[in-house]
């Protein structure tokens, strides 16, 4: 294990260096072989969920029982009070609890906090901000998790490239393609701005496809361009929803909002309802190279963002992909807290 990881915030992927996600990958494939005794035993993790979950808790929550420790889940204005982010707020509306507190005493009692905060999708600066998360980072003495916030979803984005590393042995240089797929709802940017900059930085060769208007922030796109120049990959941008499939020898299927709509979603249905074709099929699916796996972080809407007949078919690794998210988790946790490995 690289020490350097020990007491660290698993905030984003890319805080992380290239070395360092390699380690976190090689620890979680060695755990999918070999697990340590309860190297965790006496040890907690305070999971909070502003927003619902089945793979990211299930995950979670297995992978401290698997190692001997426990998780407390905790959902703010359900079973936990609402909690306040905003530095100076004067709390007089719902929330009854400050994160100022609520973390520092979460760590009197958890080794370990995970995060999930969703963006209120109103305004992107706002979101941008990742309020909730970074309040946890900030006054949190514990390492810090985040569970997929409005940026970022690291967690997805390690099971994803350990899928890649399953499927290809080392991705470098392999077509990777990210298409956007037609959604009822606008979503948010984590999980496909995680996966293209996870796969930039793996050094493949990326293909972004998503209709005019769907656009991913722009400093997103000059790092995901600077991760890839420094890995000897590539990545190109198109507007077509079926040329990029040519030749592709992986497909990523994600949904997201219009950025130049965003808070504002019932001004955007036309420009989503114009893209309501962009489906991965399997008529696209057959353009790619032989035998390319179909990729998606789950949950997904069948025959509205894929057809049954990718899903049901040979080429969908999304139930293996999910099933990732277990072995990345407890390479997580055990890295964080320095547990259960040799030094
Ligand atoms: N992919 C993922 O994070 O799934 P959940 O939202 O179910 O946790």
């Amino acid at each position: 294990m690289n020490d350097e990881l020990v007491g660290r915030h698993f905030l984003a992927l890319e805080d992380f260096l290239p070395s360092e996600v390699d380690t976190l990958l090689d620890r979680a494939a060695g755990l999918m072989t070999a697990m340590p005794s309860r190297p965790l035993e006496g040890r907690s993790a305070a999971l909070v969920f502003l927003n619902p979950s089945l793979r990211t808790r299930a995950s979670f929550e297995v992978a401290m029982a698997r190692l001997g420790g426990h998780a407390v889940v905790l959902t703010p204005g359900a079973d936990a009070w609402k909690l306040e982010a905003r530095d100076g707020a004067v709390m007089d509306g719902a929330a009854a609890e400050h994160i100022r507190e609520a973390a520092p005493v979460l760590a009197t009692t958890c080794d370990l906090i995970g995060v999930r905060s969703f963006p209120v999708m109103e305004s992107f600066a706002d979101d941008a901000r990742e309020e909730v998360l970074r309040a946890f980072a900030a006054h949190s003495p514990v390492p810090v998790v985040n569970m997929e916030s409005a940026l970022s979803h690291p967690l997805q984005a390690l099971a994803d490239l350990l899928t890649l590393r399953q499927v290809f042995g080392d991705p470098r240089g392999r077509r990777f393609l990210l298409t956007w797929a037609y959604h009822p709802k606008p979503l948010p940017i984590a999980v496909p701005r995680s996966a293209l900059l996870a796969a930039c930085r793996a050094g493949m060769r990326v293909t972004l496809a998503r209709p005019k208007g769907f656009e991913l922030p722009d400093d997103t796109m000059a790092l995901a361009a600077r991760f890839a120049a420094e890995s000897g990959g590539d990545l190109s941008v198109r507007e077509d929803p079926d040329e990029p499939f040519d030749g592709a020898e992986v497909v990523y299927a994600k949904s997201w909002a219009s950025p130049a709509f965003y808070g504002r979603f019932a001004d955007e249905a036309p420009l989503r309802e114009a893209a309501r074709g962009w489906r991965v099929t399997e008529r696209r699916m057959a353009r790619t190279a032989p035998n390319a796996p179909f990729m998606h972080c789950l949950p997904v809407r069948r025959n509205v963002v894929v057809d049954d007949a990718v899903l049901d078919g040979p080429r969908s690794v999304v139930v293996p992909q999910a099933g990732n998210r277990l072995p990345t988790t407890m390479a997580v946790v055990l890295s964080l807290l320095g547990a259960g490995v040799a030094r």
